[in-house]
């Protein structure tokens, strides 16, 4: 058993160090958001996460987690100090913000005054990490008896607990000068996966770092160039969806992350990429990152694609137009909205003279939140009543599940546009809707399998 202090009880903090509490250690989630400790302290969840709120109320019950809003309480009960807190992008920038990280760092090293590790999960920009060990102990009375590692995350939303639980892989990034100390003390708090046979990387500091930010890199160019064959399909009449499905079969390309669509969004691989971006061009290596802006640029004008084509099914302009939009999360299974493709879109359509109508099944008081001008339903058919068009943004199953005789008598016209090639095509131009995908042809291809 290891006690462990969590800084930052956000998507990642909270689920981490609910999950190290899960796996036996005594766990304390630092915060400086005060409403956040009190409603996870009550067992909880400030945010939609499946799963979250059992493993939560269950090791707080257990009396291994708690909540505190003191770092000096943190830095004398915790022997490994986990750094989860966020790194959005900078107003105007594409650089990373790392005005929490290092504020974490500020306030925690003058108070250790006994060896210890400081493990970062926070997503950063290469070389943070190194400039970080030096702070730590330059401030810390315990100085060099500080273990400095960068152990990055790769959980998804929606999957945050078992991802946490059962990775693909740990990654752990330590400094020579302590690298004994942080692995020991890492395999200590990972024992059972380590027993479970996950893989575990040990590398140095810009390593690890970049690890994560390559990853989400990659993942980001799989969604754009799926997406960009999704044009060249659209204006050659072929149909992306079956084309992903060929190429996925080669196990080199795989199925995954080659879904078409409106494209990526959320609070990682968008700022992910323009971090990734910002910190090669400091470095003098932006020549090797300049395709990440055509990935940019690809995935944005998804979006402004999607207007278009609803535009066009409804006769060439939105104004005075009726428009359901299905969907608001950047992505199922979340009520997560930073930089939603849903919101985006469900926005430039009103810009365009739309009224339009959001629902979603989680994401309803971030989206009032952050667009109070749209107008939203507590119902996909409320949405869709007297709408000229229903859009389809986020794949929930709930929507997935429709059929054309929940909206047929509500609706004004028959018209879906899917952009998230998720609703069964051929249930709903048999009813007599006009379906649309994207980078699908308006006709279906037909394909024997
Ligand atoms: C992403 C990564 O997948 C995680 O591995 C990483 O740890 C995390 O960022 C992070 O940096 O913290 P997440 O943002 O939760 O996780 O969401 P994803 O499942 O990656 O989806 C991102 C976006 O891509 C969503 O808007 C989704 O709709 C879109 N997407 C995904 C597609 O458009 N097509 C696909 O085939 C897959």
């Amino acid at each position: 058993m290891t006690r462990i202090a969590v800084f930052g009880t956000g998507y990642l903090g909270a689920t981490h160090a609910a999950c190290m509490a899960e796996l036996g250690h005594e766990v304390i989630g630092v915060d400086v958001d005060a409403s956040k400790l009190s409603k996870l302290e009550a067992g909880e969840v400030p945010f939609y996460e499946p799963g979250l709120e059992e493993v939560l109320s269950r090791n707080i019950e257990s009396g291994r987690l708690r909540f505190s809003p003191s770092y000096s309480e943190a830095a004398e009960f915790a022997d490994v100090h986990f750094i989860a807190v966020g790194t959005p992008q900078k107003k105007g920038e594409y650089a990373a913000d790392l005005s929490h990280v290092n504020s974490v760092i500020e306030s925690l090293a003058p108070l250790l005054t006994r060896p210890s590790v400081i493990l970062g999960k926070s997503t950063v920009p290469v070389g943070t990490a190194a400039k970080l060990a030096e702070r730590t102990r330059s401030l810390a009375p315990a100085g060099d008896n500080i273990g400095f590692g960068w152990n990055p995350e790769f959980l998804r939303e929606g999957f945050a607990v078992q991802d946490t639980l059962h990775p693909d892989r740990l990654v752990l990034g330590a400094e020579k000068e302590s690298r004994a100390a942080v692995e020991s003390a890492a395999r200590e708090v990972y024992a059972q996966l380590l027993e479970e046979d996950i893989p575990f990387l040990v590398t140095d500091l810009a390593t690890s770092e970049l690890v994560k930010t390559s990853a989400n890199a990659f993942l980001a160019t799989k969604i754009s160039f799926i997406n960009a064959m999704a044009e060249v399909c659209e204006v050659a009449g072929a149909d992306v969806t079956v084309l992903a499905d060929a190429i996925g079969m080669d196990v080199r390309i795989g199925r995954r992350f080659l879904n078409a669509g409106v494209g990526f969004g959320g609070g990682c691989l968008p700022k992910d990429i323009r971090a990734f971006m910002a910190r090669a061009g400091e470095l003098g290596a932006d020549q090797a990152l300049t395709f990440l802006r055509e990935v940019d640029n690809i995935n944005m004008r998804r979006r402004t694609h999607m207007v278009e084509i609803v535009r066009d099914m409804v006769g060439g302009s939105l104004v005075g137009t009726r428009i359901a939009v299905l969907g608001a999360a950047f992505k199922p299974n979340s009520d997560d909205v930073r930089d939603s493709p849903a919101l985006n879109i469900a926005g430039q359509m009103q810009l365009q003279g739309a009224s339009v109508t959001v629902f979603d099944p989680q994401a309803m008081d971030n989206s009032r939140r952050i667009f109070p001008t749209l107008e939203y339903s507590t119902s996909a058919v409320e949405a869709c009543t007297h709408a000229d068009a229903v859009v389809v943004l986020t794949e929930w199953d709930e929507f997935r599940a429709l059929r054309p005789r929940d909206l047929d008598d509500v609706v004004r016209a028959r018209r879906i546009i899917d952009g998230r090639n998720c609703m069964p095509r051929e249930v709903w131009t048999e009813s007599g809707w006009h379906y649309r995908g994207l980078g699908r042809p308006v006709e279906p291809v037909r394909v024997n399998r």
